[in-house]
């Protein structure tokens, strides 16, 4: 658990911490996550990337989720938001790149055929993800099987009034999509969590501090042995645990700080 005083001071130590998969293997699967909390990661990795320090050219990335029903070339795909801010301004290789395809005519080939891609190629090295207010990691939505893979999930409405914003039209918004499974995503080597906002707290400390159930995808984490929960002050406020998370970060013996 790490709490930082600002999502600008989180967003810095993982784009840090992702650089450093890289440098550290030059081929490593990153699995990525849309939405508003990556936007400032992203932003940090092209300007190193600009400034010489960062090749992706052998990186292979899978993203966690697609709108159903919206193609790559349509401004609120997954597929453009990554082109839009990452793939385009850095030396990705699009073949290198993986996302659900969202105009696909068998869904079920589909996620099938995902999972198959991310066997082959992965296993992720490095899991990105952000967190609904309700808990989903992914499109993961509460009721989701924890052993779930890639598949189809219709969105509540909470996360379609959420994710609306992005839409000109709120009745535009997909109501379907697919998405990697808790099981898919629980394979990642390694998983990084963020979460900015107090709207995410309660969010973050069902996650952390609650039972483990599906109710609650995301904390499924709770199983897995190598996760990183990166937040800022407000979506901290209603860990029963924060003080004792930050005295913990505080006393880290030096070969362990990032
Ligand atoms: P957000 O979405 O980053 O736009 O808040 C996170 C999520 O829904 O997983």
């Amino acid at each position: 658990m790490i709490i930082k005083e600002s999502s600008e001071q989180a967003s810095e130590l993982v784009a840090h911490w992702i650089g450093k998969a890289i440098e550290q293997n030059p081929s490593a699967v990153l699995g990525l996550a849309t939405g508003k909390t990556p936007l400032r990661v992203y932003e940090k990795l092209v300007q190193r990337h600009e400034a010489g320090e960062l090749n992706f050219k052998k990186v292979k990335s899978f993203n966690l989720d697609e709108y159903v029903g919206i193609g790559p070339e349509h401004p609120n795909s997954y597929a453009h938001y990554m082109r839009s801010h990452l793939f385009a301004k850095t030396n990705f290789k699009e073949e290198n790149t993986f996302i659900p395809d969202g105009l696909t005519q068998d869904i079920v080939k589909e996620c099938r055929s995902y999972e198959k891609k991310i066997a082959k190629e992965g296993p992720i090295d490095l899991q990105l993800l952000g967190i609904g207010r309700d808990g989903h990691i992914g499109f993961n939505e509460p009721g989701s099987s924890l052993r779930s893979r890639t598949r189809l999930k219709t969105l509540t409405k909470e996360t379609r009034e959420d994710n609306a914003v992005h839409f000109s039209e709120s009745s535009r918004i997909p109501i379907h999509v697919m998405t990697m499974g808790l099981g898919t995503i629980m394979e990642a080597k390694q998983i990084i969590l963020m979460a900015f906002g107090k709207d995410k707290a309660q969010a973050v400390s069902l996650c952390v501090e609650g039972p483990v159930s599906a109710f609650v995808p995301a904390s499924i984490l709770q199983f897995h042995n190598n996760v990183k929960i990166v937040i800022d002050k407000e979506a901290s406020s209603l860990l029963k645990n924060r003080e004792y998370y930050e005295w913990v970060y505080a006393q880290k013996p030096d070969w362990q700080m990032p």
